[in-house]
């Protein structure tokens, strides 16, 4: 199917060896980059940089250019979806993206659109089109959607807040709300990542990155079966039945066994879960993504490869690792160390991989 040069990723998230650990970044297009902020202000704005197919395509190949890295991940946001369901999406340079009218009660929610979510968001598609012909098949691109718990989040507290009050209050006083957002968030985040992969995506990733504020049994209800019902219909479309699925919910470290059950090819683990820990729980059948402190790449040559030799041994013999940080690069990271260390993670993750 696939004519990609570079398949290790595809190749990782298969269960075919490979000959050493790929590597992509999160965040990997972005502030810390100059060559990504002489394009955000060519656009005018963040919106404007993601709602240009053309132009995010050109920063979704930059770090490609100057890192060998395994994969792109097409430029986006995962806050595109609210967007086209009628929450507008704003962006202020100190503040990140927020809505001026969250979601406050149920009449709210039903007001909100998840009908052709696709077709409003088609310049995402364009941007997959563009940055397709420009990757021009030497490696994969990975499509992505924010969880339904992650987005409703936003949804509902406006913005990234420090308690998320609002929101982890409705999970007990008002659990049917939630159900009736998740379930139009279901529909829309499964045409869009269809969408996606019609349009070239060759991996999809979910982002859960909130799924941590919940306990257990919240998490299990209103994170983690939401998103296994997205993937079991991703399985179930002709055009997504086998693309590979990456999972990421941040702080999930304890729930490794129930996330591999959700029908993903992946997870991606976070800094604060122990490499070795997760693969003893999971076992080979599913790959593993991370999980580096983003803040380890303010360290010296010495340390940044240091702490990325932890994370190889840590996995050690095997062929189901796609390293990555645990969580996006920061806006203040040196490019040069970014450099430092996907060129130490090549290197040194071939001792692992000589069958
Ligand atoms: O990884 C990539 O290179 C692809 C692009 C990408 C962006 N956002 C670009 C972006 C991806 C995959 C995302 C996902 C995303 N967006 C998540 C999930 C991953 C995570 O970080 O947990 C979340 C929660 C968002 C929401 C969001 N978008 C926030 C909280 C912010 C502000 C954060 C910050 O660093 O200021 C954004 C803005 C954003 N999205 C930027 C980029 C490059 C910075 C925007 C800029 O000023 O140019």
């Amino acid at each position: 199917m696939s004519s990609i040069k570079n398949k290790r990723i595809l190749d990782v998230l298969n269960g075919v060896p490979v000959d050493k650990t790929p590597v992509w970044i999160m965040r990997q297009a972005g502030r810390y980059l100059p060559e990504y902020k002489a394009t955000r202000a060519q656009a005018g704005s963040f919106l404007d940089l993601c709602q240009s197919p053309e132009l995010a395509s050109e920063v979704t190949i930059q770090p490609i250019k100057r890192f060998d890295l395994d994969a792109a991940i097409i430029f986006s946001d995962i806050l595109t979806i609210p967007d086209a369901m009628g929450l507008e999406l704003k962006f202020e340079d100190n503040r990140g993206p927020y809505f001026d009218n969250p979601i406050d009660d149920i009449d709210d929610i039903k007001s909100l659109s998840d009908k052709n979510t696709d077709s409003k968001l088609e310049y995402v598609a364009e941007a997959i089109i563009h940055t397709k012909e420009k990757l021009n098949n030497e490696i994969p691109l990975i499509g992505f959607s924010g969880s339904p718990w992650t987005l409703s989040t936003y949804m509902v507290e406006g913005s990234a807040t420090k308690e998320f009050r609002k929101i982890r209050s409705i999970v007990f006083k008002e659990p049917e709300m939630l159900d009736l957002l998740t379930q139009k968030l279901v529909k829309s985040i499964t045409e869009y990542l269809i969408m996606q992969a019609k349009a070239g995506a060759d991996i999809l990733m979910i982002f859960d990155s909130w799924g941590g504020l919940l306990n257990t049994q919240n998490y299990v209800n209103f994170s983690l079966n939401p998103m296994k019902e997205i993937i079991s219909n991703l399985r179930k479309n002709s055009i997504t039945r086998n693309i590979p699925i990456v999972l990421f919910t941040k702080g999930g470290g304890s729930w490794l066994n129930q996330i591999a059950e959700s029908g993903c090819n992946a997870i991606g683990l976070d800094w604060t879960t122990d490499i070795s820990m997760a693969r003893n729980t999971v076992g080979d059948n599913i790959a593993l993504q991370g999980n580096l402190d983003p803040c380890a790449l303010h360290g010296t040559e010495e340390s940044i490869k240091d702490a990325a030799s932890k994370i190889i041994d840590g996995y050690g013999f095997g062929h189901r690792h796609i390293f990555n940080l645990g969580h996006g690069i920061d806006q203040y990271v040196d490019p040069e160390n970014l450099g430092i260390l996907i060129d130490h993670v090549k290197e040194y993750s071939k001792k692992y991989h000589q069958n």
